[in-house]
């Protein structure tokens, strides 16, 4: 076996790659993580999930791809041109896009909990964790990518980067498992 990802890659993330591109916008999601979300959101029946940092939809792509009928997606992003890529890209009504800033939507949410968090932007991550895992129901996965350097990285963050999975290895409120694989993905689950 190998582990290429060159099959039933989402027509909407073809399309969304292209612009990307374009557009130099440089913090992506990869493939691997796509297709590990896509896999993880359809044992998910009926699911409510969630995305903190939308992009430009690459990773809502493959999101989407795994949903079945029933289930739904919240998508956040403070970045208007961006998630405008997204929309004109992904149109799905299983999907609600949100343009906000994510800091305010996480302490303003009051709604029901989620059964998967792909969290991809400081908020939710490295800022308003616990906030975030609050929103979690249990059995709910949490994922992360992006644990191992990047050339996008700036100074200082591997620090960062570190002393986020030692507390996470600290929880006794997640099951963790770390992936030294695709751009670093750390996979929790709520107990
Ligand atoms: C790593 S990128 C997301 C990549 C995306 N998941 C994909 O698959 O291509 C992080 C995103 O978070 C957004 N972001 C940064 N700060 C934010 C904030 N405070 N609220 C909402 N989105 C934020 C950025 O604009 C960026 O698009």
């Amino acid at each position: 076996m190998n582990d290429t990802v060159d099959y039933n890659i989402p027509l909407a993330y073809e399309r969304i790659k292209e612009t990307t591109e374009e557009m130099q916008f440089n913090m992506a999601s990869d493939l691997y993580t796509g297709s590990l979300l896509k896999t993880l959101v359809a044992s998910k029946t009926s699911g409510r999930l969630l995305e903190l940092g939308t992009g430009t939809g690459l990773a809502t792509a493959w999101i989407v791809a795994g949903m079945d009928e029933k289930s739904s997606l919240v998508t956040i992003e403070n970045n208007e041109i961006l998630i405008e890529v997204a929309k004109k890209n992904i149109n799905d009504k299983r999907v609600e896009f949100v343009l906000a800033d994510g800091y305010e939507w996480i302490k303003s949410y009051a709604g029901e909990k989620f059964d998967f968090i792909f969290a991809d932007a400081m908020p939710g991550k490295y800022d308003l964790f616990e906030e975030t895992i609050n929103m979690l129901n249990v059995g709910g996965f949490y994922i992360i990518d992006d644990m191992l350097p990047q050339p996008n990285w700036p100074a200082g963050h591997d620090r960062k980067v570190q002393a986020f999975i030692e507390q996470l290895e600290n929880r006794t409120d997640l099951t963790i498992t770390k992936m030294n694989w695709s751009t670093g993905i750390v996979m929790a689950v709520k107990k």
